[in-house]
């Protein structure tokens, strides 16, 4: 298993290009499952959920090849909406074949998630709005099967107990082909809602309000193949925001949505980052002490769930204390005490983690058991004193493009190790 050896190196300086939103690309690559013919996905990060979304794609039938950024996908009828264990237990957001399947076949089996690294993560909403349009959901063995007994949903009024991302792109995806009018209300308001919405539409759909907490959709007959880029990563762009800061460095990120940063800006901004639009990217640099901020995750437009970890190690190094509070999952605080073996002085409590600020990290062997955790490793790894081994970096691979390869021209010193 691969890892990276990163050796403390100092300021972080240059720029970096951002590449396509994984947590956008994955929705949008399973709406192919919506229309037959060819579809063109460009600006699509090359990850290895990617590719495991795409090898879930051609066992039900989908032709799907990638050449850098492009996926192409042949759309055709699939021969069993089937979404078996083996690939859902790799990539929970391989559940997100399930809206689609069921609005254009009015069935589908697909394996339950199952507990994940960070918490029950539960898919009870995204059935209970399916219920909703018509369709019945019976649990066996491990799997979900759900049948729509009229052969199509129909529209419904879905109030969702809590904005559940996947689960509103769920809804949305099976709500496009249903009969009549569907009304998500508390949906997600994540960027990548909102651009799945607007994917959905260039297919013909009928979506309004997507990227808000009320979503109507009116279901139209059928849906034609697209040609689509993706927008870029604001969880990627946020790890490399985080590790400019922590490493009191001066980084342009090239190619990203400011918008979708607002929250993590302010953040750092009220840490004492400088952190400012430049064109269409952002200039991210800081110097000196920083300020302990306190910082408690939310649904989108609040603190990302996703930016914990990274903003947890720039809390590290700051002067004072920070309380930082996960609000969205139940059990993600596992770089804490991987940080505290490195020299961190953090305290969890409930849900909040107390994290005092100490001159330096010292580097370690460590290791995290989910993507973002592992990115916050590899950022402490940059700020600490001597040898930091990130192992399992298969994490990473998941959700970074070539992560060495984007640190290394900003001057950082690290390196891939395989065994
Ligand atoms: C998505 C993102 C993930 C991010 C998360 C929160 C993708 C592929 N993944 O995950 O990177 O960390 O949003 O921003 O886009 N819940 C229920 N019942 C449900 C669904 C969710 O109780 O039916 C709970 C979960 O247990 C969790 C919370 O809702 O506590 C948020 O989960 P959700 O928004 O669904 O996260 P994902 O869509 O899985």
């Amino acid at each position: 298993m691969d890892s990276l050896r990163i050796q403390g190196s100092g300021p972080l300086r240059g720029s970096v290009p951002i590449s396509g939103a994984k947590n956008a690309a994955l929705p949008i690559l399973c709406a192919a499952l919506l229309a037959d013919g060819e579809h063109c996905f460009r600006n699509v990060p090359a990850l290895r959920d990617v590719r495991t979304m795409g090898r879930l794609l051609e066992t039900m039938g989908l032709s799907f090849s990638m050449e850098k950024n492009t996926v192409d996908i042949v759309g055709r009828p699939v021969g069993e909406p089937y979404a078996p264990y083996e690939l859902v237990k790799q990539m929970r957001a391989s559940v997100l074949v399930l809206g689609p399947l069921v609005a254009r076949y009015g069935r589908a089996k697909v394996s339950l998630p199952g507990g994940c690294a960070i918490g029950a993560r539960p898919i009870d909403q995204h059935l209970k709005g399916l219920e909703a349009m018509g369709a019945r959901v019976e649990l066996s063995a491990g799997y979900v099967n759900v049948e729509v007994p009229k052969g199509r949903l129909e529209g419904a009024e879905i109030v969702l107990d809590f904005p559940t991302v996947t689960g509103t792109e769920n809804l949305m995806s099976a709500a496009v082909l249903a009969k009549g009018r569907t009304t998500l209300v508390n949906a997600a308001r994540e960027p990548e809602v909102e651009e799945l919405g607007r994917l959905l539409n260039k297919m013909g759909a009928r979506v309004e309000g997507a990227g808000t907490d009320v979503i109507v959709i009116e279901g139209v007959e059928a849906l034609e193949p697209v040609d689509h880029a993706v927008i870029p990563d604001r969880i990627e762009a946020g790890t490399y925001m985080a590790a400019a800061a922590a490493t009191r460095g001066d980084v342009l990120l090239e190619g990203v949505t400011f918008d979708h940063l607002e929250a993590l800006a302010a953040k750092l901004r009220a840490a004492g980052v400088v952190v400012e639009r430049e064109g269409e990217g952002v200039r991210v640099a800081a110097s000196g002490e920083l300020r302990g901020t306190n910082v408690t995750t939310l649904p989108h437009p609040g603190f990302p769930t996703d930016m914990q970890a990274q903003f947890m190690v720039l809390m590290c190094t700051a002067t004072g204390r920070s309380a930082i509070t996960e609000t969205i999952f139940e059990n993600r605080f596992m770089h804490v005490p991987e940080l505290n073996r490195m020299g961190a002085i953090i305290d969890i409590n409930g849900r909040t983690a107390t994290v005092e600020g100490v001159p330096k990290l010292q580097g370690a062997s460590v290791m995290a058991t989910d993507l973002r955790a592992s990115a916050s490793l590899v950022i402490a790894g940059l700020i600490a004193e001597g040898t930091t081994n990130v192992l399992r970096v298969y994490h990473i691979d998941r959700g970074y493009e070539r992560i060495e390869d984007k640190l290394s021209p900003l001057g950082a010193n690290i390196v891939r190790v395989s065994e």
